[in-house]
């Protein structure tokens, strides 16, 4: 038996709720043709822009996993007490050659998608490229306008902000993503046209070494692992209240498909799974589908019908008191 779980992601009809999220498991043709055999319903490309020094970044890119006691190792599987801490960058490529094999492979890509993703370092650079996106053929744009490393980064090499989606927005025609960093307005982002948000991007963190008495990898970096999934789904739940009708993606600490149910129930309409594709491989993709699809099965429901139900069921706290008569 097979529950259905179809969802709509910014008008678009998706065949299941998984989505690659970008990150260096999507950053060339291979990596994005396995995350699309692995079933995922789309697949977003490792964000792009034209700045030397963000490219410059991914050279000196870094990725340890810390466990729960903040032990480093080298990248691998990791349990869901593990953290992926690390600095990364933007792809070196020829941009557009690379939008051109992301287009051909979102042509091969059947009920899939191949979405790229811009970041952006000079706006009017931005527009160009996305324009690029659109005239290539691509059906769906994602933009990052709250990468975590934003601060840390050599100036020009990623800009962030809402503001800067307005400009992008009305250059192009075909669905827009718009990836925010927690606290950024989505209503600002819906309101500036974006027709999804994918909330929320990484914390930046800092992790001493107590041997060495130097900071872990020699940097700030960011930080994810299951441990921030209920911190983004409150995230998701507020949005998903605010505006009901809202795409949301979710992104940030969705490890299997309970993880990517959780995240429907909180009011995202997809999840964008990066970390995990990164350290168990794309095979993790096709797991979370069969979880999802074995927990619909289980609770009689389809994929679209969770989306949002246990946050319609929060209550604040003063309702807690007057129902339990305090
Ligand atoms: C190594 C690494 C590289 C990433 N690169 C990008 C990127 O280029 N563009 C982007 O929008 N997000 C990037 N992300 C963020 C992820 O897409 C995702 O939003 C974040 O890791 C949280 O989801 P997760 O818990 O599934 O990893 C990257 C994440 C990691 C771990």
């Amino acid at each position: 038996m097979s529950a259905d779980l179809a969802v709509t992601v910014a008008g678009l009809p998706l065949k299941n709720p998984v989505i690659a999220g970008s990150g260096e498991a999507t950053a060339s043709t291979e990596d994005v043709s396995a995350c699309l055999a692995a079933g995922a319903a789309a697949v977003v490309a490792k964000s792009v822009n034209e700045s030397a020094a963000a490219r410059a970044q991914l050279r000196a890119a870094e990725y340890v996993v810390l466990d729960a006691d903040l032990a480093a190792r080298p990248l691998g599987p990791a349990s869901r007490t593990d953290s992926l801490f690390c600095r990364s960058g933007l792809l070196d490529v020829d941009l557009a050659e690379w939008i051109a094999a992301l287009a051909a492979l979102d042509r091969e890509a059947g009920d899939a998608y191949v979405v790229p993703s811009l970041i952006v370092a000079d706006v009017d650079e931005a527009v160009r490229l996305a324009r690029l996106c659109e005239a290539e053929g691509l059906r769906w744009l994602e933009l990052n306008v709250g990468a975590p490393h934003a601060e840390e980064a050599s100036p020009g090499a990623i800009a962030t902000g809402v503001e800067l989606v307005a400009r992008v927005r009305s250059a192009i025609s075909i669905p827009l993503t718009v990836k925010l960093r927690a606290g950024d307005s989505v209503a600002d982002a819906l309101a500036a046209g974006a027709d999804a948000v994918c909330l929320a991007t990484r914390a930046m963190a800092f992790v001493p070494d107590l041997g060495t008495r130097r900071p872990v990898l020699g940097t700030f970096a960011a930080i994810g692992g299951a441990w921030a999934l209920p911190l983004t789904l409150r995230e998701v739940a507020k949005a998903h209240l605010a505006a009901p009708d809202a795409s949301i993606v979710g992104t940030n600490g969705a490890r299997d498909g309970y993880d990517v149910a959780r995240f429907l129930l909180a009011g995202a309409s997809a999840v964008a799974m990066t970390s995990a594709v990164i350290t168990e491989g794309p095979e993790v993709l096709s797991q979370s589908i069969a979880q999802l699809d074995q927990y619909c099965t289980e609770q009689g429901v389809t994929a679209r019908e969770l989306i949002g139900e246990a946050a319609r069921h929060v209550h604040t706290y003063e309702e807690v008191a007057i129902e339990r008569r305090l």
